[in-house]
């Protein structure tokens, strides 16, 4: 059966310039390229998971614009529940804007819209949450609403995935109500700098720490686990943690089984990097298959 997986997060456009280098203080120079992608840590992680087969909802806003029409029509395609999407009257579509020189990329984002996800939005949708089989959140919607949608999938029994990503400082009692979180090396670091002693615990036991090319970290059982990325091409990494993110979810919910979940998520994270833009280079269970039949001949 094909879990149900519920996400609430943000919706982007990216628009995003490829440059040989990036431009000093006031200067000007001539890019490479400028494409639009569809984006957002919440639509690119129920991209990845709908790709991977499960049934995924996706829940936030977006403006009532040309990009917002076209990040809802782009869900549908991807056969995501796209109903609980709703249009501003308003706010703008959120934006991306984002710079690829070689290995240095760089984002600045606008929220618009992503903000008006506040926990009394989030509060309508309880039915919602509770009928998943996970939840699946970021930090691109306010904190409040992050700790609202927990609040109720804690209520339903219905486990949480939460990427603390761009890095917050999260409130204890919400560290303590999700099943796990996904920083990156970075963000993690962080939390272990601002963390309390009583919150360390809790962060080194729930976290697996996404490292880039390094695979992922992670402990089992009070076990150090690591799981290695497969070495590929890199051409735009934006996206990765998402896809990790979703196929985690969807693998998760389907095993309850971390480890098998961690290895599935690390290996359509690494498919992921070989195309432009955050969704692009998602894989589909068929392109996951094939992978992994190539890599045991
Ligand atoms: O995680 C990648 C995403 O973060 C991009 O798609 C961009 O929209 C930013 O929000
Ligand atoms: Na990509």
């Amino acid at each position: 059966k094909n879990p149900i997986i519920t996400v609430i997060g943000s919706l982007n456009m990216d628009l995003v310039t490829v440059t040989e280098r990036v431009p000093q203080q006031g200067e000007t120079i001539t890019g490479q390229s400028f494409s639009t992608f569809p984006g957002g840590k919440g639509a690119n992680q129920a991209v990845a998971a709908a790709r991977l087969g499960a049934e995924v909802f996706m829940l936030g806003k977006v403006g009532n614009d040309s990009f917002g029409k076209q990040l809802k029509d782009l869900l549908s395609q991807e056969d995501i529940h796209e109903e609980y999407v709703e249009m501003s009257t308003d706010k703008e579509t959120g934006t991306a804007s984002i710079t690829i020189s070689g290995h240095d990329n760089r984002i600045i984002v606008v929220p618009g819209a992503n903000h008006e996800v506040t926990p009394e939005w989030v509060t309508r949708h309880e039915s919602q949450i509770k009928k998943s089989d996970l939840l699946l959140l970021q930090l691109e919607i306010p904190l409040d609403s992050v700790v609202k949608a927990t609040e109720i999938a804690n209520k339903h029994g219905v486990p949480v995935i939460l990427n603390p990503a761009p890095y917050q400082k999260l409130p204890k009692k919400l560290i303590e109500s999700v099943t796990f979180l996904t920083p990156n090396e970075y963000e993690f670091k962080q939390f272990l700098v601002e963390a309390t002693h009583e919150e360390r615990d809790m962060i080194l036991a729930k976290s697996i720490v996404t490292k880039g090319e390094e695979g992922v970290e992670f402990q089992l059982d009070n076990q150090k686990m690591t799981v290695p990325a497969i070495q590929v091409d890199v051409v735009d990494t934006t996206g990765a943690g998402d896809t990790f993110n979703g196929a985690l979810a969807v693998s998760y919910a389907k095993s309850n089984n971390l480890k098998e979940a961690a290895l599935f998520a690390t290996l359509a994270a690494s498919l992921s990097v070989t195309k432009m833009g955050a969704q692009t280079g998602m894989p589909s269970n068929k392109e996951m298959e094939k992978t992994i039949n190539f890599g045991q001949n």
